[in-house]
């Protein structure tokens, strides 16, 4: 059946576009699991590894989203069904809607934390709080089992407002008013941690680079966190740049907003290392870092409760816009490809995240209702987030990645990125043909085979 397409929305300017695309990519990966994974997996050395990726692989392949999503200018499935009629690279998009489902089931879990200790700050409950209490204070928000699952309903429903009100209205206000407050909160934060007794420890954490830490898994994870970072491998980004401005910079776009996104961890990582050696906590805690160590830092400063609130307010920001462009990948699939209303697919997709996040949010501890059940030593949590990030993203990215490198001309990406000859591509354009061809898919391989094992290196 086919559906006329109706009049397109889209950004309205080239700094809508900015900040609708970094508003995608700072997010939760920024402020939550940039920190946690660097402590788990050793410091410098991952971090190190983790640029590596975000510019020999990420970059390169969110130019080839933006490539797909702004030639065709529809959603990821029909995106890749115009490009290539009749082939099977559509279900490069069909394996996206999939992964942003699946990201969303544990992504909209620690909104909700995010939510909650937004509200217990407006509280004032986190005045006088030690270490064991912030500790105790996390289990207690994690298991509940109500309140999570009430959060995370709450979390769902904004989401789902936001969508609803579309691209222009929704998207673009969230993200152009909010983004550069986020910034500002985190220096704050940054000068507060940097001027703690034992600040330098953490410091050299973060920066030292001692490769004998480096695991086959650690250098996965950085790959998978390189794809989560920057919104690729489910569709956003084609999505996205399907309402970007015909006269926008492509390849600039995507350097400035890695470059953002990369600035914006740096900056988190900064703000809890310090205070995770200050205090003596465990670099390594896990997913519960960040709600453990940022009311530490502030409960101990004047004016702390405001700060707080502002930074869990802002923090809540960032993991609600990188949620729209996450949803927003289903909700321009059902509304252009099945002819819903942007409205139902909003909702629809909301409703169903929010019954199927209960299972994460009910397996995130070993105390939680579900935190019995685990399936090779992992729970629903932990699975939604490995088989994403780890698996799904990476292949999606490497699929990406030969489609452009191998099955459309050089020509047309010439063309499309040159905005059709208006800007000079001269020096890049080379560079990009080049990585996406044999270094992106390259490193995406070989570290693939060796995170299952084929080969050890
Ligand atoms: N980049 C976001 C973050 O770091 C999360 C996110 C938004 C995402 N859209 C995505 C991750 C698409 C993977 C794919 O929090």
């Amino acid at each position: 059946m086919g559906i006329e397409p109706k009049k397109r929305e889209g950004f309205s300017s080239g700094l809508a576009v900015f900040f609708a695309t970094l508003g995608s990519a700072v997010g939760l990966g920024n402020i939550w699991k940039f920190p946690y994974l660097t402590g788990e997996y050793g410091g410098g050395a991952f971090l190190l590894v983790y640029l590596v990726c975000i510019l020999f692989v990420g970059l390169p392949i969110m130019f080839g989203e933006f490539y797909i999503g702004r030639k065709t200018r529809k959603n990821a499935i029909g995106a890749l069904s115009q490009l290539k009629p009749g082939s099977a690279w559509k279900y490069i998009g069909t394996m996206g809607v999939a992964a942003s489902y699946l990201i969303m089931f544990f992504y909209s879990c620690v909104a909700g934390w995010v939510y909650f200790y937004l509200f217990k700050a407006l509280l004032g409950d986190f005045a006088g709080i030690t270490m064991e209490t912030a500790k105790s204070q996390f289990g207690d928000a994690i298991i509940g089992p109500l309140s999570p699952i009430l959060w995370q309903v709450i979390v769902m429903t904004v989401v789902a407002v936001v969508l609803a009100a579309g691209v222009k209205h929704g998207i673009e206000k969230m993200t152009k008013t909010l983004m550069p407050l986020l910034f500002v909160l985190i220096i704050i934060c940054d000068i507060r941690a940097l001027t703690l007794p034992g600040a330098g420890e953490g410091l050299n954490f973060l920066f030292q680079v001692d490769f004998s830490k480096l695991s086959a898994a650690a250098i996965l994870t950085a790959l998978g966190l390189a794809f989560f970072k920057l919104s690729l491998g489910v569709g956003t980004m084609m999505t996205y740049s399907s309402y970007f401005t015909e006269d926008n910079n492509l390849f600039a776009t995507g350097a400035k907003v890695a470059l953002s996104d990369t600035v914006v961890s740096l900056l988190a990582g900064i703000a809890i290392f310090p205070t995770v050696f200050s205090f003596g906590m465990e670099p390594g805690a896990g997913p519960g870092l960040l709600f453990m160590t940022i009311p530490l830092v502030f409960s101990q400063m004047p004016l702390g409760n405001i700060l707080l609130v502002a930074f869990f307010f802002l923090t809540s920001i960032a993991a609600t816009t990188a949620m729209l462009s996450l949803v927003e990948v289903p909700v321009a699939y059902f509304s252009e490809e099945w002819g819903m209303s942007r409205k139902k697919a909003a909702i629809g997709s909301a409703v169903g995240i929010a019954m199927i996040g209960i299972l994460a949010t009910l397996s995130v501890d070993k105390n939680s209702i579900l935190g019995g059940y685990t399936f090779f030593g992992r729970g629903f949590f932990d699975w939604f987030d490995y088989i994403s990030s780890n698996i799904l993203l990476p292949i999606n990215g490497l699929l990406t990645s030969l489609l452009i490198g191998y099955c459309i001309k050089r020509k047309d990406l010439e063309l499309e990125f040159s905005n059709h000859g208006a800007l000079n591509i001269k020096v890049i354009m080379p560079l990009f043909y080049f990585i996406i061809r044999y270094v992106s898919p390259f490193l995406l391989i070989v570290v693939f085979l060796n995170a299952i094992g084929v080969f050890k290196f």
